[in-house]
Parts: C-alpha cells; sequence; structure tokens
C-alpha cells in the first residue's frame, strides 16, 4: 500500500511498512468481529471494504505492520489529520493522527502502547506539531489508557450517536513536551492521573449572558451530592492544566467538556494560588450540556453569582471577570 522503507524498532516490537502482499497477513485480526467492535464500532467487514478503507487512507499516511518477535500481531497508520474539528482549532499546525489494531490475543500486553510511541516519536521527528487519537469509543478504555501511557491527554469529548444515544468518544491529544517529558508534571486524582506541574495549574471560564440584564452561569458539583451548598458546590466551568497544555486551550478544553460551550475566550488574568480566569459572553439562548460532574447548572445575576460561589476566592474569580459588567 505504501512503499516507504521506514522501520520503527522498540526491542521485540517491530513496526514495518505494510505492503501490498500483506492483505492476507492482517486478514484474521481486521476481519475480527471483536477487533472491529473497538476499531470501527462495527460487527463485520469483508476482507474488500478493509483493503477499500486502508486505499483510501494510503496517500496521506505511513501504513505499518506491527511484529512481535518477528510475528505479524497488528497494523496501524499514522495519517495527516484529516478531521475539520481539529484541523479548524489548529490552523497553520501540522497535525497527524494514529490509528491501530492488533489481534485480540495480544491485547493488554504492552505490544499497543508500544507501537503506539514508536508512531508518535516517528511523527515528532518527522516534524509534526501535534498528534491525536480521535474517536475512541468511552467503552474502549484499554485504547484509551493505551494512549495515556504514550503521553497523550483529553482534548474534546465527541458525541458518537452512530453508536447510539447519549454515546460518545474521546480525542486525545498529545504534544511534544509531554511526550518527551520535558514538561513538569503532577499526579492527580481521577481517570487522567496528571496535571500541570508548572503555573498556571488550571483554568476558570465566568460565562455570562445578556437577557439584557447580566446573568453568570454557575454549575452545582455532583460528586458533593445534590444538597450541598457550602464550599466547591457551585463554581463556574473550571479545571486543572495538563502538562505542556496551553492554559487558553485548558479553558476552552474544561468549558466544553463541562457545559459543551464553545466561546470566544477573553483572558482576565491569573491569581496568586495560580488560577487563570477568563471571561467568555454566551448568545442570550445559549443550551448547556452538564457533563457528569455536574447535576444542575443556573444563570444568576452577577450579585446572586458571587454570594452562591465558595470559597471567597471562587467569588473574587467572577467579580474579578465581570464587576464591570454587572454594573453596566
Ligand atoms: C487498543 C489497542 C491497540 C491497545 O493495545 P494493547 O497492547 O492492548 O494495550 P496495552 O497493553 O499497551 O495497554 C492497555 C492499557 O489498558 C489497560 N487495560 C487492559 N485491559 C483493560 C480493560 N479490560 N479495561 C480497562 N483497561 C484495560 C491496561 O492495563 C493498560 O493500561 P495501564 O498501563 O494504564 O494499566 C488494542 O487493545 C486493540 O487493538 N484493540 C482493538 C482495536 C482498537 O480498539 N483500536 C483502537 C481504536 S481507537
Amino acid at each position: 500500500v505504501n512503499s516507504l522503507p521506514l522501520v520503527l524498532v522498540d526491542g521485540d516490537v517491530r513496526l514495518r511498512p505494510f505492503r501490498e502482499d500483506d492483505w492476507e497477513v492482517v486478514e484474521p485480526w481486521v476481519t475480527d468481529p471483536r477487533v472491529l467492535r473497538f476499531s470501527d464500532f462495527v460487527e463485520e467487514r469483508s476482507l474488500a471494504e478493509v483493503q477499500a478503507i486502508y486505499r483510501g487512507v494510503a496517500p496521506t499516511s505511513e501504513l505499518y505492520v506491527i511484529e512481535r518477535d518477528g510475528v505479524p500481531v497488528g497494523d496501524g497508520w499514522l495519517q495527516e489529520m484529516n478531521l475539520p474539528r481539529v484541523l479548524d482549532a489548529f490552523p497553520g499546525l501540522r497535525t497527524s493522527r494514529i490509528d491501530l489494531q492488533l489481534a485480540y490475543d495480544v491485547w493488554g500486553q504492552g505490544v499497543g502502547s508500544r507501537a503506539i510511541r514508536l508512531m508518535t516519536a516517528r511523527a515528532f521527528e518527522r516534524g509534526d506539531d501535534l498528534v491525536f487519537a480521535v474517536g475512541i469509543g468511552n467503552f474502549n478504555e484499554r485504547s484509551r489508557r493505551a494512549f495515556l501511557r504514550c503521553g497523550y491527554v483529553p482534548w474534546r469529548r465527541v458525541p458518537q450517536p452512530e453508536r447510539g444515544e447519549g454515546a460518545f468518544g474521546h480525542d486525545l491529544i498529545c504534544r511534544p513536551a509531554l511526550f518527551s517529558g520535558t514538561a513538569p508534571v503532577q499526579p492527580h486524582p481521577g481517570s487522567d492521573g496528571i496535571r500541570a506541574g508548572d503555573r498556571p495549574y488550571g483554568a476558570a471560564v465566568v460565562v455570562y449572558r445578556r437577557v439584557p440584564e447580566v446573568e453568570v452561569l454557575v454549575l452545582h458539583r455532583a460528586g458533593l451530592g445534590p444538597g450541598h451548598e457550602g464550599d466547591w458546590a457551585w463554581t463556574p466551568p473550571a479545571g486543572t492544566r495538563f502538562p505542556a497544555e496551553p492554559v487558553d486551550e485548558c479553558a476552552a478544553r474544561e468549558l466544553h467538556e463541562e457545559t459543551g460551550l464553545e466561546l470566544d475566550l477573553v483572558p482576565v488574568g491569573t491569581d496568586d494560588d495560580g488560577w487563570a480566569t477568563y471571561r467568555a459572553e454566551a448568545p442570550p439562548h445559549a443550551t448547556v450540556v452538564l457533563d457528569a460532574e455536574h447535576d444542575r447548572y443556573e444563570w444568576l445575576p452577577v450579585a446572586a453569582a458571587t454570594a452562591r460561589c465558595r470559597p471567597a476566592t471562587v467569588a473574587a474569580g467572577i467579580s474579578r471577570a465581570i464587576g464591570p459588567l454587572g454594573s453596566e
């Protein structure tokens, strides 16, 4: 399919170029329903259908057969980014994506992580700015973890209606500084495991709308219990920054994750605790879609929003971001 002579090696795991006579080699797993369920969200594909997909990908990709101890056990590719949602977010940058699938019998033995690491290193070596894993089904924790192990972190959650109502997938992003180990890292409780070890540690986005008086969006944290009204019960959208993540990207990611909103962000400043605050105006009838971390939201006049949010640093962030607007 492609003729690049490139071979990527990590001990007994070796990625070699996928050749036109490799169809028989890959057929056992690329047509295996147990693999297809995760790689393509389908139960069945003929070899001819698989060939059409690979031939479509090939002109903009490096395709590899993944071998362990000289035995082919999977295949994967490094492809120039083809998704508008990523291309539009990073104009002028060279972005790519990695896709792979292994034979069922070798799952969970570290081969996937090593293949991902090899292809990601190759991408940065050839000059890519950012590498992505896109649309990993939310039921495919094995794949998500394999990418996280290689320095990928969450970028966006994407609806996958073709998999049924409420289904979604994960887009993950890999930035060179985290991949190469030069970005400061701190452990963080939670499923992603890490946060930035340097300032700013996170970002809050004070979202407001004019109806026509100014109202501020506050979210209620589900984990504290539906009746909890004390510290951290109500906050604007906010969250910690990932290592190597630019703080404006952190703010946009948290806003999207917690509310589904994509808005223009205006930086307001960073407080003494190392948290950055942004202000963002939402259209009057913007629809808020909460994530699982929150159980309700309210649009409140500025004074009510600052009274509702505790501790005082949260309220102060709202005042700083929105104070002048509230008295307009
Ligand atoms: C996704 C895939 C490439 C990963 O390769 P792999 O060799 O199985 O993955 P690794 O062994 O390197 O890493 C798997 C990670 O998932 C974890 N894991 C394994 N089984 C798991 C399970 N049932 N549930 C949750 N996590 C699991 C492992 O512990 C490891 O994470 P950790 O190091 O943080 O503990 C491979 O499983 C595969 O081909 N799956 C089917 C096709 C597919 O999903 N392709 C990707 C589409 S986005």
